[in-house]
């Protein structure tokens, strides 16, 4: 096996990338200059205030927007807007009512010509995957929030894509289930070998997820900082280490 073979998929390369928006006759730089290489398989975190462009980055990697200067490869290969490669989860799952949780699911994949049969078969796997095996046949509006949003998970990985990019997908939830489903996500992302980003404005949840934390100025205009976070999986938030990650990014934001 050569050496290209044996490297996994899903490496996304940021070069030079700048984005602004017209504000009020003005010109607003929201992303100015990021460079940075995303290893395939590797699962970074984005924080940063609000407004520092979060969602911004993660639309841009998406192909959703396009940016004014700089490119994002894929593999080595340009973006030119959405791709098979990739899939968005939102803050809400944005399921389809009229359709059975396995429906939700397999929906992406007969969309793309997948036999009916095959499809419903794929989606039952991710369905097992995020733990809803026994809710196949369940509406959305059955289901609780963390429910609907493994229902989400499930529907973006069914499609198989390289790169898993989410904004605040768990930011809806209440404290317990969120630390539950951030457990879910790290088994998931291990067993799928996914490339993650992930955007979040908790801290805790970055440290707990992320190989990398990307930190994005603030208005200030600093430039971006990376935080390698290296501690053992399963992660334990009350260890001595872990708790100096989080005051470090504290620290970050100025919060002492
Ligand atoms: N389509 C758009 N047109 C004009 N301005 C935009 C557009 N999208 C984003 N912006 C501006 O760009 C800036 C960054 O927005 P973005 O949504 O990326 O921030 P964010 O970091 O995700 O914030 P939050 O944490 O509140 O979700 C904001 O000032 C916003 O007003
Ligand atoms: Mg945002």
């Amino acid at each position: 096996m050569t050496l290209a073979q044996t490297r996994i998929k899903g490496e996304v390369t940021i070069r030079d990338l700048s984005k602004s928006f017209p504000l009020d006759g003005e010109t607003l730089t929201v992303l100015r200059g990021i460079s940075l290489d995303i290893r395939g398989g590797e699962s970074l975190a984005i924080v940063g205030a609000s407004g520092s462009g979060k969602t911004t980055l993660l639309r841009v990697l998406a192909g959703l927007e396009q940016p004014d200067a700089g490119e994002v490869l894929i593999d080595g290969a340009p973006v030119h807007g959405l791709g098979r490669d990739r899939a968005v989860i939102f803050q809400e799952p944005r399921l389809l009512p009229w359709l059975t949780v396995l429906d939700n699911v397999a929906f992406g994949l007969e969309v793309q010509g997948l036999p009916k049969s095959e499809a419903a078969e794929r989606a039952r796997r991710y369905i097992r995957l995020v733990g809803l095996a026994e809710f196949e046949s369940a509406w959305p509006r059955q289901l609780s929030g963390g429910m609907a949003q493994r229902v989400g998970i499930a529907r973006a990985l069914t499609v198989q894509p390289e790169i898993l990019l989410l904004d605040e997908p768990l930011g809806a939830l209440d404290a317990m289930t969120r630390m539950t489903m951030q457990q879910e996500l790290t088994r998931i992302w291990h067993e799928e070998k996914v490339t993650m980003v992930l955007v979040t404005h908790d801290l805790e949840e970055a440290i707990f997820l992320a190989d990398r934390v990307l930190v994005l100025p603030g208005v200030r205009g600093e430039a971006i900082r990376l935080i390698e976070v290296d501690l053992p999986r399963p992660r334990d938030r009350n260890d001595t280490d872990f708790v100096g990650y989080r005051r470090q990014l504290m620290a970050e934001f100025g919060l002492y």
